[in-house]
């Protein structure tokens, strides 16, 4: 068994995982009801509240998987990126375990754990059988919008990224633009059920461009100036064409980039992980592509897309399998490094 910690931002989160991938237990506290008063995640209370909530969290995760110290041969912790004083909880705490349990440390890059979350499995949930390596993975969230070659556990090639904001981000300035609360990408997504896509014309950064990079802050700009120039009673009376035609203009660069990349490389395995992914639109629109592209897509459930350790817990058990393990003298950091992934 693996041990896994994730608290790269505002979800604390611990899993267990056997051999073969299969998780366990997965047991994760949201902050949202923390920092929905700063309507937006406050570094200083995330770190608080990571202290506040991990070790409870490990205890239930060998709790509810009826396992227990003994079944475990490592603890694997995302080390960065993320913000750093969160991350430092974990590997803190991860190094403390593993030094005291004498089990082997495995550090795991945030998003290789997205990247690899399609292969999860448990009993409700394992991707298609036809899925595997190599496959296109198009990874987006509140902090990152990349689209990635994957060709094995360890060997992922950046082919595309965002130059400004991530969808995420945009999502949660447009609900926030909006009055909509926090966290917003849900929000917007609700706000829009029954919304017509074609109400408001925003724009579609770098659509046009011949690369695989993303650009949202026109977008945003886009739409504040929209909503400048329209009434309270105006705004509230167009909300669901407001969101929907927001809503479209990202889900169409991200899928349009998808496709172009599956062009480029000529993959027919697609997944697409983050928060983001949660988004309806986003997966009803990927999923028609990916069938009239002849393409195996794999849509892990949301409790694998949104932040959580069991990815965390994949990424680290195929690592340790290839031999690879982390000091003592591990610490976290806010980027990623420059081996962690190679531009193609
Ligand atoms: O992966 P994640 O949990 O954390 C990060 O690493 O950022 O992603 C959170 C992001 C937030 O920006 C949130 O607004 C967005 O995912 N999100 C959504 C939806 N659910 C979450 N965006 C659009 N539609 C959704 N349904
Ligand atoms: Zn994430």
């Amino acid at each position: 068994m693996i041990l896994a910690l994730e608290t790269s931002c505002d979800d604390t989160s611990v899993a267990l995982l056997d051999a073969n991938g299969v998780v366990r237990s997965l047991v994760s506290v949201n902050q949202d009801s923390a920092h929905r008063p700063f309507g937006g995640v406050v570094p200083e209370v995330a770190s608080r509240a990571h202290t506040e909530n991990l070790l409870p969290l490990v205890e239930e995760a060998f709790r509810q998987a009826a396992l227990t110290w003994k079944d475990v041969e490592a603890v694997a912790v995302t080390s960065r990126p993320g913000l750093i004083g969160s991350l430092l909880v974990g590997v803190v705490t991860a190094k403390t375990l593993a030094m005291v349990k004498n089990v082997a440390l495995v550090d795991v890059n945030h998003i290789e754990g997205h990247l690899l979350a399609a292969l999860l499995k448990d009993e409700h949930y394992s991707p298609p059988k036809e899925f595997g390596f190599p496959y296109l993975a198009l990874a987006v969230s509140g902090g990152h919008t990349h689209i990635f070659r994957v060709d094995g556990a360890g060997r992922y090639t950046l082919l595309g990224r965002t130059i400004d904001d991530a969808a995420g981000e945009a999502f949660d300035k447009f609900a926030k633009m909006m009055r909509l609360g926090f966290p917003g990408g849900v929000r917007v997504d609700e706000g829009a059920k029954g919304g017509d896509v074609k109400a408001f014309k925003f724009p579609r950064g770098l659509y046009h461009e011949d690369n695989l990079n993303f650009s949202f802050s026109g977008l945003k700009t886009a739409a504040l100036r929209q909503l400048e120039s329209m009434s309270e009673s105006e705004r509230q009376a167009r909300l669901a064409d407001l969101c929907a035609s927001y809503q479209e203009a990202s889900v169409d660069v991200l899928v349009h980039k998808v496709e172009r990349a599956a062009e480029l490389t000529g993959l027919k395995n697609w997944t697409v992980t983050g928060g983001v992914s949660a988004n309806s639109r986003l997966r009803a629109r990927i999923t028609e592509s990916a069938l009239k592209h002849g393409a195996v897509i794999a849509l892990p459930p949301l409790r694998y897309c949104t932040d959580n350790a069991a990815m965390i817990g994949l990424a680290g058990l195929l690592k340790f399998k290839a031999g690879h393990r982390a000091s003592q003298d591990l610490s976290p950091a806010a980027s990623a490094l420059p081996t962690d992934w190679q531009s193609p």
